[in-house]
């Protein structure tokens, strides 16, 4: 059977950084350890002046046909997810087409482009769609071009101002994957809720605490879906769990959540028993609030042993390494846990190939999928082909004075015009508006 997958990624960060401990906290009057330990968050990527959904996405996409010697009549199908995007007619995936029109001779006329939403989700939903189109048959042995592209903004005093991100995450799927194969067996977990929406504007309107406890109901429902199909999962069993990461302290949840979840009737559950006794089960209660109440103790008691700390730090702790340094991307975040982690891998030279990734994604309105991965033989040219590190280590540093004018700058309703903070170089541009209110883009060398 054909084998599908993620054969190449690209990551492009946005140009600047804003220090969150450093910068951000004092100026809210915080404790810096909210941020570093709390959130596990030290620093938000932000788009220069220059920069927005389409440059980023570019830029990224790009990068990877320039590595993978690809042309665009390579390329059957270009999709953008984004939550960010800023036109309900013409997709964003057109814009990117164009950009890279201007630096391939050939054009990509015949591949289908399309725009997919929702939330956070779509990126892995526009896999989904690439994945399905190659299984089918009709893609004539071309490859898909999946983009996931966000300027994750929020209204300045919002709680998740502290959670901001910008970045694009280019993948190519196609047959006989280098990097990962996706499996067949998916499950999902949604409901109509309402914890993060932008009902036709830009800063999202967010019941942050709400959208916690609905990420952990979907994505436990979607586990158990997955489960269904794909047979009872046990911590063992997987190399690594990406999730999808607003900050890393939603992931310290999940991963915990998941953990107990997988640990049940398990020899784990045995061993753990003597120190912090047995999982409650529901039907030992006979009020609701009471098994609530012991399940939330048992939780605390799970998260303090060893046995679940050396998990966590073996299968959770390295898919958070970037999204530490970026922020959230909405769409691009759960493939930079995944990035992240193989990343991690090729640092600390483990044999990979073979291996297994658990992968959580989650959308806000609200669903969640999981789906397993096999990791690919060409895992460790493609990883180590990413520049990453440097593009972080490029970013100009915003002073709090900055970061006020930036946010203007991108926020819709503000007429702002200001100074870029960073030099383009070899990069896709924003460069103004046409007669049609369209955006116009440009290559710096
Ligand atoms: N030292 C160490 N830890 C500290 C601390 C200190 N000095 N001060 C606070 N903390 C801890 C808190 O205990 C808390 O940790 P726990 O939840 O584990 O207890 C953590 O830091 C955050 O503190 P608060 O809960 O007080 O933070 P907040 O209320 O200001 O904001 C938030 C939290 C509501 C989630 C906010 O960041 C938010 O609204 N974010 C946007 C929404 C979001 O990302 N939701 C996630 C699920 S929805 C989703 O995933 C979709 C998406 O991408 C948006």
């Amino acid at each position: 059977m054909t084998t599908v997958g993620i054969d190449a990624i690209e990551i492009w960060t946005g140009n600047l950084k804003l220090d969150l401990p450093g910068t951000f906290a004092p100026q809210k009057g915080e404790d810096p350890e909210k941020y570093t330990k709390g959130l596990g968050l030290n620093a938000s990527s932000f788009p220069d002046s220059y920069e927005d959904i389409v440059t980023m996405g570019a830029n990224a996409a790009y990068r990877l046909m320039d590595r993978k010697g690809l042309e665009p009549e390579d390329i059957g199908r270009i999709d953008v997810a984004t939550e960010s995007s800023f036109d309900n007619s013409k997709p964003v995936s057109t814009y990117v087409a164009g950009c890279l029109e201007q630096v391939y001779e050939g054009d990509f006329h015949h591949a289908n482009k399309g725009e997919r939403k929702f939330a956070c989700i779509a990126g892995t939903q526009s896999l989904d769609d690439a994945y399905n189109w190659i299984k089918a048959g009709r893609n004539r042995g071309r490859a898909a071009l999946v983009i996931a592209t966000d300027t994750a903004l929020y209204a300045r005093g919002d709680a998740g101002e502290a959670t901001q991100g910008a970045g694009a995450v280019a993948m190519l799927i196609s047959e006989d994957p280098s990097l990962v194969e996706l499996s067949i067996e998916q499950g999902y977990g949604s409901a109509d809720e309402t914890d993060f929406l932008k009902p036709n504007q830009q800063f999202p309107s967010v019941d942050g605490k709400r959208s916690v406890q609905v990420y952990l109901a979907r994505m436990r429902e979607a586990l158990e879906d997955f489960e269904s199909i794909a047979g009872d999962s046990h911590p063992d069993q997987y190399a690594y769990i990406p999730f999808h990461t607003p900050f890393p302290g939603m992931v310290r949840k999940a991963g915990l959540l998941g953990y107990r979840h997988m640990i049940r009737d398990t020899e784990i559950e045995d061993d753990l028993a003597a120190e912090i006794g047995r999982q409650p089960r529901a039907e030992a209660f006979d009020d609701d609030e009471a098994f609530r109440e012991a399940l939330r103790e048992y939780m605390d008691s799970l998260k303090e042993t060893e046995t679940y700390q050396d998990w966590y730090a073996k299968t959770i702790d390295p898919t958070l390494t970037i999204s530490r340094e970026v922020g959230n991307w909405y769409t691009g975040s759960v493939h930079v846990a995944r990035a992240s982690v193989l990343k991690h891998g090729l640092e600390n030279e483990l044999d990979l190939t073979g291996s297994k990734l658990l992968v959580g994604s989650y959308g806000s309105g609200a669903e969640a999928e999981i789906h397993a991965e096999t990791i690919q033989e060409g895992w460790r040219e493609e990883i180590g082909a990413l520049n990453v590190d440097e593009q972080l280590a490029a970013r100009y540093n915003l002073s709090w004075d900055d970061y006020e004018e930036i946010h203007d700058a991108h926020n819709h309703e503000m007429d702002v015009d200001i100074e870029p903070r960073t030099t383009p170089e070899a990069e896709f541009v924003f460069d103004g508006w046409g007669r049609m209110g369209e955006r116009k883009y440009t290559f710096v060398e």
